[in-house]
């Protein structure tokens, strides 16, 4: 109490005597977050003017970009019950995994939390507990180069299948023609959560479901599923580069922003960065809904998203759900929005006249993400990242070329029948 009157008042300012300084009631936090495009950069910036507002002191751990190690080492430091680490930049699926380690934010943010989308605070809800405050959301794009397609009179493709040969065509035509590093396609075919994410976009949008329904049922062994991944597999090594098969979102669009792909599959962070200074496709492409299996079948993108959320093990647990609650702000949604091209979890930004004029595909993107297909995080409770990580194995061995989709796809049911037991948990 006493220290936030104080800075409070500091703020605000109000003279306080020449022996009061800011840091007799300054905490020092730490948080915790993934590298990805130009996210830290930005990050810092915003922890300056945080700093400078609060008299706090903030420090970046930084983490790889893949979702997938974040997590493993997120889940030591807290089973451990770190202090060192204040703040946890959390993705979407890992709420109900983490939250017995995290504070429930619920008291701390019910002034903001009706600026959200409820679906974005529910998905962060866990037994009625705020795990994590939304600081953005997600839902991919099919990025495609304009100026190709344009020359080799293509359409933008609505189906799978249109997509592999107008990928081949062009790839073919200008590799004839000299340009000799271009790819037809390229995606997260790492075999991690990236990969997950991909599959179930093509196992959806061709009728095959979700791997694990929302009452629990497992899905994912039907021949639906088992033809979207055979179709996936005949795209390694024809439209897509062999390391495809190693490639996370900064890898594909290492390839696409050098103009060495047609078509992308990513989130819509890589949008902003490929319209930057230094990008070889600035002004040259733009993005589509990702294409469906069969005609009558939807087109399906997976849900993403980031989240702030304070340990339960800091010592300065007031100070850190300040700093969440500056984080996930209007203000700094804002910033993200337009220098990020990070989709806002605030309703009243899809209808803010600089980003609809500087980020027109944010406004775009919102039925996309309202519409999207959340990855089978909350029925499959504690045991999501093991489902995950069965699917994108299975997955994985499919586009490698080790075992059929029906053979892997029979294999994956059977294992995660085991991980079920009598129930999931
Ligand atoms: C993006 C999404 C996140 C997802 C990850 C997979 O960062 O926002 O939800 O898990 O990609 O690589």
């Amino acid at each position: 109490m006493k220290r936030s009157t104080a800075i409070i008042a500091l703020s605000a300012g109000i003279a306080l005597g020449s022996l009061m300084t800011t840091t007799a009631f300054a905490a020092e936090l730490a948080i915790v977050a993934g590298a990805t495009g130009k996210s830290i950069e930005m990050l810092r910036t915003q922890l300056d003017a945080f700093e400078a507002k609060s008299g706090h002191k903030v420090s970046i751990v930084t983490m790889p970009s893949s979702t997938t190690d974040q997590f493993g080492q997120y889940k030591l430091w807290l089973a451990a019950e770190n202090a060192d680490i204040d703040i946890y930049r959390t993705d979407v699926i890992w709420a109900p995994q983490l939250a017995k380690h995290l504070v429930d934010l619920t008291q701390a943010t019910k002034d903001v939390v009706g600026d959200h989308f409820d679906a974005i605070i529910e998905s962060q809800t866990v037994n009625g507990k705020l795990v994590a405050l939304p600081l953005f959301t997600d839902a991919p794009a099919l990025y495609y180069r304009k100026d190709l397609l344009e020359k080799h009179g293509a359409k933008v493709p609505a189906s799978w299948a249109e997509l592999a040969s107008t990928a081949k065509l062009i790839q073919d035509k200008e590799r004839s023609a000299g340009n000799s590093g271009i790819h037809g396609f390229v995606f997260q075919g790492n075999a991690y959560e990236g990969l997950t994410c991909d599959a179930l976009e093509w196992v959806k949008s061709n009728g095959g479901g979700q791997i694990v329904e929302p009452d629990g049922t497992i899905s994912i062994n039907n021949p639906r599923a088992a033809e979207a991944l055979t179709m996936a597999a005949s795209w390694i090594g024809t439209i897509s580069p062999k390391g495809v098969l190693a490639y996370q979102e900064e890898d594909a669009r290492g390839v696409w922003q050098t103009g060495n792909a047609v078509f992308m599959r990513n989130w819509p962070y890589a949008y902003a960065l490929g319209n930057s200074a230094d990008s070889a496709v600035k002004g040259k492409f733009d993005v589509a809904t990702l294409p469906v299996g069969k005609s009558g079948d939807s087109s399906a993108a997976t849900l993403g998203g980031w989240n702030l959320a304070v340990s339960k093990y800091s010592k300065h647990q007031e100070a850190a759900i300040e700093l969440v609650k500056y984080l996930g702000s209007t203000e700094v949604q804002k910033q993200n929005a337009l220098l990020l091209s990070n989709l806002p979890t605030i309703k009243s930004l899809y209808d803010d006249a600089d980003i609809k004029s500087q980020q027109p595909v944010i406004p775009r993107w919102k039925s996309v993400f309202l519409n999207a297909v959340p990855r089978p995080s909350a029925p499959t409770k504690r045991s999501y990242n093991e489902v995950s990580k069965e699917f994108w194995t299975a997955v994985h061995n499919t586009l490698s070329g080790n075992g059929t989709a029906e053979k892997n796809l029979a294999k994956l049911e059977a294992r995660l029948i085991r991980l079920k037991g009598d129930g999931w948990k």
